[in-house]
């Protein structure tokens, strides 16, 4: 095995081809050998987070060149402000200035906001042409770059526009998160954990032991435990593409509380990964509630997001509130909430028939 494949933590098999995601450090600067190992062979137009500017987006830029893509580089703020129809529309008329065509490959370098937005352009440009993501926040690593899900925010709601684009090619370089605020990191670690939570008990064993490494990035464990985390998104993602199957509704672990707590405070106070930590809380409280699991795991679970310093309770907020948030959730089809819970570690379940005082008393529980 070649250094190179040392990187590679998983291929994702999809209905729109097979892509790999490669996940070291420095691998930025393979992007562009990686991409023409993919057969991709158009120009390149790299769109990414100013804050990626100017070094990484130089090195990326180069890399490109190096692998033999001549490339164009546009810098946009980006930010859950924006994702928006305008900013995509800058996106359009700069494709539409430079002439990209339809073999063309369309970059997206930063967090999850530019890769939902850059990805949905690329999904409909010229009726779809080839995405890259170099996810820069450790949140879009373990999760949103993965999948195929793309779109924008209306004034009426979050991501009601959207399709479904795969990538040909996602390179997540550790290097990048050296720049990441704290809280994002914190945030986009209680992904990774729930993806332990959910489906695999070494890798939360690892969270709760490593945390420290974890949190400084040092040595290998946290490079190894991102590659896990990405590779069971990427599992889920090729079983089940859309969300059709019993699968890919795990990854909601946590997300039905978490969504509302985001409603009810108006997406200002918390992160969603903050949000989907007090919300995995929630989800653990009823799982205990009724019998599914004991209080040691609930107790457990509650440690191993403190110790990423997230939170799991909310101050100030109206336990009702919250509930008819839960319903009004796009997730719920039918009006019946399909909840996520843990029957053990590294295992879950969903359950249909939660009564409502369970899961008033649950949600009462997190309320600090
Ligand atoms: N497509 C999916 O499946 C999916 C899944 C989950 C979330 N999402 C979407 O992802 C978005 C959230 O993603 P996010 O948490 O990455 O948010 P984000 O893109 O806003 O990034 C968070 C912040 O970190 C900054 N940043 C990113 N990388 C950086 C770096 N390396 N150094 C310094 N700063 C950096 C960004 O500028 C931003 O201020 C939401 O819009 C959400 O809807 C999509
Ligand atoms: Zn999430």
């Amino acid at each position: 095995m070649s250094n190179q494949d040392h990187n590679l933590s998983t291929v994702v098999n999809t209905s729109m081809g097979s892509y790999p995601v490669i996940v070291g450090r420095g691998v930025i600067d393979n992007l562009g050998i990686e991409l023409h190992k993919t057969g991709q062979r158009g120009r390149a137009f790299l769109i990414a987070d100013e804050v990626m500017f100017p070094n990484p987006v130089r090195r990326a830029h180069e890399a490109l060149e190096r692998g033999g893509f001549k490339t164009d580089v546009l810098a946009l703020e980006l930010g859950e402000f924006n994702k928006n129809l305008d900013t995509v529309n800058t996106v359009y008329k700069w494709l539409a200035e430079l002439h990209a065509e339809r073999n063309d490959i369309v970059l997206a370098m930063g967090g999850g906001v530019t890769g939902d937005l850059v990805g949905y352009a690329a999904a409909t440009w010229l009726r779809g042409v080839a995405v890259v993501h170099v996810p820069t926040s450790l949140a879009a690593m373990v999760d949103s770059s993965i999948g195929g899900k793309t779109g924008v925010n209306m004034p009426n709601g979050k991501n009601l526009l959207g399709a479904f684009h795969q990538p040909k090619l996602i390179v997540q370089d550790i290097e990048h998160l050296k720049t990441l605020p704290a809280r994002e990191m914190s945030a986009g670690w209680a992904e990774a954990i729930k993806h332990g939570l959910i489906l695999d008990s070494n890798l939360l064993d690892k969270f709760e032991s490593m945390a420290q490494q974890m949190k400084t990035l040092d040595g290998d464990e946290p490079i190894k435990a991102i590659r896990r985390s990405v590779a069971i998104k990427g599992q889920i993602v090729s079983s089940d593409e859309f969300e059709t199957g019993d699968q890919r509704v795990l990854l909601n672990y946590g997300h039905t509380v978490g969504h509302a707590i985001e409603t009810v405070t108006g997406y200002e106070t918390f992160l969603h990964g903050e949000a989907v930590a007090i919300g995995m809380m929630a989800a653990a409280g009823i799982a205990q509630r009724i019998g599914l699991i004991n209080s040691e795991l609930v107790d457990r679970q509650k440690s191993i997001l403190e110790s990423y310093n997230l939170p799991t309770t909310a101050t100030n907020l109206n336990a009702d509130a919250i509930i008819s948030a839960t319903k009004s959730d796009k997730k719920s089809r039918g009006g019946t909430i399909r909840w996520v819970l843990l029957e053990g570690p590294g295992k879950a379940t969903t359950r249909k028939d939660i009564p409502d005082d369970v899961v008033l008393d649950s949600v009462q529980s997190i309320l600090s």
